[in-house]
């Protein structure tokens, strides 16, 4: 597939990609595939620049893809593309057409799901069933997206005699869409659908680790009767296409979704062009056990809440407060399953696969090494997995006997390990869970309902789970309080991220001498 700035069928690139998954299931042993993947207009083409980069099998190190290197200038042509599709074709789809569009969309993921879920694992390194359950996701977005379509009424303004006045909800214009490697194909689902939904433009940015699910479904957007522009997708770098993309004047409105420090740059840029902007960003969240829970709930609910993903997920579980009373059984407990957990390769579908990136390795030993040297006590793990020499591997840890203030306690690992402290009585708890600047997701364990909706209220965090973990689905708002950001996604909250308010208002004015007729 070499070409020189020549365009790409969206077919051919689907083909390619196929035969990747492919390969990846049979370990061909073949080398690199080299994917054009900056789509605009509805066509696949290299960067500008002709640079590409290189996605890599967490699970080996290795490459297994070569793709365009997006910039400034890539990213210019996807935004001047969205802008003239917004004024263009798009803006005369009806709400309904829109939601039809999406459904064909959702089918054509659902013909393709097990070539997205293999991509998903070999860009990702997440075990082939997380992968397929995250497809089965996005399926349900963009199907949720598409039946709100034609349902985002707006009100009548009772403004009295003589005055007629109604909002409607029109299209925030151009969208830009910064995703995460974590979830790649249903982050972008989640916030892509409900802008489509709504009648804008999109430009994506996917993350540099984990480029594939997203260049597929451009390619399978192409042929789903959505017109030239309306997606845009720029594969590339953080620091160049992302950057160039949130800073953009053309854009109309962003949504960025993964860590604090990048969502603080991102939030700068879409302040200086007074764009509003969505900020899903990193949490450090807390679970709370009181000694009347019932605990084989609570200690399956931990090892989901703090493993699955291998600990990658902005709502993981990663600190666990336990009530004094129940401590030491709990852990016993908990530390047990956690050593029956099973890693591998992702393809091998064990519980947990590698960290995506050796840098999200390098940072989750050094967590590791400073919570040793903090004096924390290691329950479990704390190393690589016997036989897994390669690859971005790393054993689910405990830690017991944590320091309040140390870096293990305080800062986002992102990772599949945890601290654990004792409490004592609900402040405590309290106190502890809202210590920190994140507040993006925390669970409570008890079965005292009283205690619970108190504590709901008192938690400082934009979502609150009661004796359950990961509790939600594509219509429940999600998002954060304090550092971990602002705006909500999913549910029609996230709808009201694409649109923006219109209020008309008409006067009625009374044919002049009637009045006493
Ligand atoms: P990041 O926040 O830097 O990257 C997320 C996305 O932003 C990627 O698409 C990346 O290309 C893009 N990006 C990076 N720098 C940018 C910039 N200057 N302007 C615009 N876009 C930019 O996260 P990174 O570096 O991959 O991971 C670092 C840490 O962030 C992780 O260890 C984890 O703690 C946290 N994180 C949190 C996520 C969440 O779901 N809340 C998701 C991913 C990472
Ligand atoms: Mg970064």
């Amino acid at each position: 597939m070499t070409t020189a700035g020549r365009a790409i069928s969206p077919a051919d690139v689907l083909t390619a990609l196929d035969r990747l998954a492919a390969d990846a299931m049979g370990a061909s042993g073949n080398g690199p595939m080299q994917i054009e993947s900056i789509f605009v207009d509805n066509e696949i083409r290299p960067a500008k620049s002709g640079r590409e980069f290189d996605s890599i099998d967490p699970s080996t190190g290795r490459t297994v893809a070569r793709l365009s290197r997006g910039d400034a200038e890539d990213v210019d042509r996807a935004v001047q593309s969205a802008r003239k599709a917004l004024n263009g074709p798009w803006r005369t789809t009806t709400p309904q057409e829109r939601g039809e569009m999406l459904h064909a969309l959702a089918s054509a993921l659902e013909a393709n799901a097990e070539t997205f879920s293999i991509l998903e694992t070999v860009d990702v390194g997440k075990p082939l069933s997380s992968s397929r359950g995250d497809v089965a996701g996005a399926i349900a977005t963009l199907r949720y997206n598409a039946g709100a379509a034609d349902k985002l009424e707006g009100t009548t303004v009772p403004l009295g005699q003589g005055f007629v006045d109604f909002t409607e909800m029109e299209p925030l214009g151009v969208t830009a869409h910064i995703v995460p490697w974590n979830f790649p194909l249903g982050m972008a689902a989640r916030s892509v659908a409900p802008a489509l939904a709504t009648g804008c433009t999109v430009v994506l940015k996917p993350a540099e680790q984990t480029p594939l699910t997203t260049l597929a479904l451009a390619s399978l957007f192409a042929e789903n009767g959505f017109p030239p522009g309306v997606l845009n997708v720029v594969t590339g770098y953080g620091e160049e296409a992302g950057a160039a993309l949130a800073g953009h004047p053309d854009i109309d409105g962003l949504t960025f979704t993964g860590s604090v420090e990048t969502g603080r740059s991102v939030g700068a840029a879409a302040g200086r062009a007074l764009k509003p902007v969505v900020l899903e960003l990193g949490g450090k969240n807390p679970m709370i056990v009181f000694e009347d829970a019932d605990l084989d709930r609570a200690i399956s609910a931990a090892v989901e809440g703090a493993f699955d993903n291998c600990g990658q997920v902005c709502s993981s579980v990663s600190r666990l407060l336990l009530n004094e009373n129940i401590k030491d059984e709990f852990l016993d407990r908990f530390v047990a399953k956690a050593g029956g957990l099973r890693t591998a390769a992702g393809l091998q579908d064990a519980d947990l696969g590698p960290l995506v990136s050796r840098e999200q390795h390098e940072k989750v030993f050094e967590h590791i090494e400073s919570a040793v040297s903090e004096g924390a006590t290691l329950l479990i793990g704390g190393g690589r997995p016997e036989g897994l020499e390669n690859g971005y591997f790393v054993e689910p840890t405990v830690f017991d006997n944590v320091r309040h203030d140390s870096k293990i306690a305080c800062i986002e690992t992102f990772g599949p390990v945890v601290s654990t402290f004792g409490f004592d009585g609900e402040e405590q708890a309290v106190k502890a869970a809202n210590a920190l600047p994140y507040g993006l997701a925390a669970g409570i364990f008890t079965s005292d309902i009283d205690r619970a909706m108190r504590l709901a209220k008192l938690i400082e965090a934009g979502t609150v789970w009661i004796n359950g973990w990961f509790i939600g689905g594509v219509q429940a708002p999600t998002g954060g309080v304090k550092d971990s950001g602002f705006g909500r996604e999913r549910g029609m909250a996230g709808i009201g991220n694409y649109v923006r308010i219109k209020n008309i208002g008409l006067q009625v004015f009374e044919p002049q001498g009637s009045g006493d007729a």
